[in-house]
């Protein structure tokens, strides 16, 4: 079994749920407290053993290019003011992982963008990250999929159990779950954005996936599907009637930092980690509260 080295991160969206803030700036590059949201995903990648990643950009998008390149004039004049913590921070982007774009001309779909990536990829197996869906946990969540994915030799995706009136958010997926692990399902149906009614389960599919090379000769098959868009989850659910394709209920807390209250709950979630920040927030509440109460 090949060992996995590469990651792809879509990133060539419009981002429209977040206009008019996303007009100039890539939604990935809006901060979760003090590092932009595609940071966090690249440390997932990194610290998941990932060497290597391909972010694929577009129009509008230079800027997250430049945050993982080395910025020479800031970096002098931190060391000359002597503030090595914030010199650190600044060389911690450059350091993680090796990167390298690729630009999908036009928006058709997370699918097509997974595909303008294959040349760089090659035949080998990667995991793909959506920059949208951060993952707070002990173990990275990629990680996890990864260690299944050396068990198993089959594609996998993670998966999250929602409530009904959400389905209609996600791909959702349905299967018969491992006797030996619970969190293990092997896949038989896949179906993107299904109305409640027609769900055949409540298992979404959230942003990581581990994949093998031949997702690109399923995506180079797949016709614009839900939104006239080339999906990925199209490609997935032809391959899991062929190949197999396994699902895993990860541990660990996901945020939706494309939509506007997922991005609040994440910056929420990342600021208590400082007590100082925490200590605020809390007060902040506190003083609402009584408020609003009154
Ligand atoms: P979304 O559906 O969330 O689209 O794409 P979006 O444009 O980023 O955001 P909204 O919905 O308009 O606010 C899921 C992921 O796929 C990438 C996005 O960048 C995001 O990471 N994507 C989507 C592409 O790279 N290319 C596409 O053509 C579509």
């Amino acid at each position: 079994m090949q060992r996995i080295r590469k990651a792809v991160v879509p990133a060539a969206g419009l981002g429209t749920r977040f206009l008019p803030a996303t007009k100039a700036i890539a939604k990935e590059m809006l901060p979760i407290v003090n590092k932009p949201s595609i940071q966090l995903i690249i440390e997932e990648a990194a610290a998941s053993g990932i060497e290597e990643v391909i972010i694929v950009t577009g129009r509008g998008k230079t800027e997250i290019v430049d945050h993982f390149d080395a910025h020479p004039q800031l970096e002098l004049a931190l060391a000359r003011a002597g503030k090595e913590a914030l010199l650190r921070e600044v060389l911690r982007p450059t350091q993680l992982v090796k990167i390298s774009t690729v630009r999908q001309q036009r928006p058709l779909g997370l699918g097509h963008a997974i595909a303008c990536a294959a040349h760089l990829v090659g035949r080998e197996p990667f995991v793909v990250f959506l920059p949208d869906d951060l993952v707070d946990s002990t173990r990275p969540c990629a990680r996890q999929l990864m260690d299944v994915y050396e068990q198993t030799g089959r594609s996998v995706v993670a998966l999250m159990n929602v409530s009904r009136s959400e389905v209609s958010s996600y791909g959702i997926a349905a299967g018969e779950f491992s006797a030996k692990d619970p969190r293990l399902l092997k896949i038989s149906h896949l179906v993107e954005k299904p109305p409640a009614e027609e769900a055949p389960s409540t298992l979404a599919v959230v942003g990581r996936y581990v994949l093998e090379p031949e997702v690109f000769d399923y995506l180079l098959r797949t016709t614009p599907g839900r939104g006239d868009e080339i999906q990925l989850t199209d490609a997935l659910a032809a391959m899991a009637s062929k190949t197999g394709l396994y699902g895993y209920l990860f541990e660990g807390d996901r945020f939706d930092a494309g939509d506007m209250t997922g991005f609040l709950l994440a910056n929420l979630n990342w600021a208590r980690k400082s007590p100082q920040m925490w200590r605020a927030v809390e007060q902040f509440v506190a003083l609402h509260r009584t408020n609003q109460d009154s």
